[in-house]
């Protein structure tokens, strides 16, 4: 009897740059897990366009059509529930998530962000480092939890800070590591290697005391 394959759900809100990335990695094998689904909260999301073109269900549950934040995380909550994905995946997903939504995938549920957690939680990350006078960037993979970018980071990829770097040139360079680092993880979690006990990251039958990092590279 063959094992079932790892099921992924992955939520996006745009251009779906790492559902890209997972997606190629699933298709290679990187990643030894199926996306079963793409949800987006926005019809318009560039996403959707590149799940059907790889043959992925696509779908969109449209925050707009829900009086509260409340009702549409139920909805939402509902059609994961129904899903029974393994894990699942926010990629670009730009929703505040309701504490009984983040509850009920506890451990299950994981996010990037574009730096090097703690610091920079919230949005504006790039413009704020370079603001701050920071020498180095970059992003995180974290579990979900109620708080706002405040979840178990699993691993980073930092990326240096170049003297002429504008928001917009620091956030491409993450971006390329984002697209590393987020199929990297999303396979640990597939092989068992990764998973989360008692709000604490364990990797490969130990607790890690501080998140592994992957470079580029060029990081080098
Ligand atoms: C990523 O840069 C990620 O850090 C942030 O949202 C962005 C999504 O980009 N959370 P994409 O939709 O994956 O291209």
């Amino acid at each position: 009897m063959s094992v079932p394959a790892f099921r992924i759900a992955v939520l996006i809100s745009g251009s779906g740059s790492n559902l890209q990335a997972i997606m190629d990695a699933t298709a290679t094998g990187s990643i030894s897990g199926e996306i079963e689904q793409v949800l987006s909260n926005r019809p318009d999301a560039g996403g959707l366009k590149r799940a059907r073109q790889a043959g992925i269900p696509a779908e969109v549950i449209d925050h707009r059509h829900f009086d509260t934040r409340e009702a549409y995380d139920e909805a939402l909550g509902q059609r994961l529930t129904a899903l029974r994905p393994d894990l699942i995946v926010l990629a670009g997903f730009m929703r505040i998530l309701t504490d009984p939504l983040v509850r009920t995938f506890a451990g299950q549920m994981i996010n990037i962000h574009p730096s090097l957690l703690p610091a920079y939680r919230g949005l504006h990350t790039h413009a704020r480092a370079l603001a701050a006078g920071e020498r180095q960037h970059g992003c995180s993979v974290h579990y979900v939890i109620p708080e706002l970018d405040a979840g178990p980071v699993i691993a980073q990829a930092p990326v240096t800070i170049k003297p002429d770097d504008t928001p917009a040139s620091l956030q491409t360079r993450v971006q390329a590591m984002e697209h590393t680092l987020y199929p990297q993880v999303v396979s640990w979690i597939a092989d068992g290697r990764v998973s989360l006990h008692d709000d604490q990251v364990w990797m490969d039958g130990q607790p890690i005391s501080r998140p592994p990092r992957i470079t580029a590279e060029t990081e080098h």
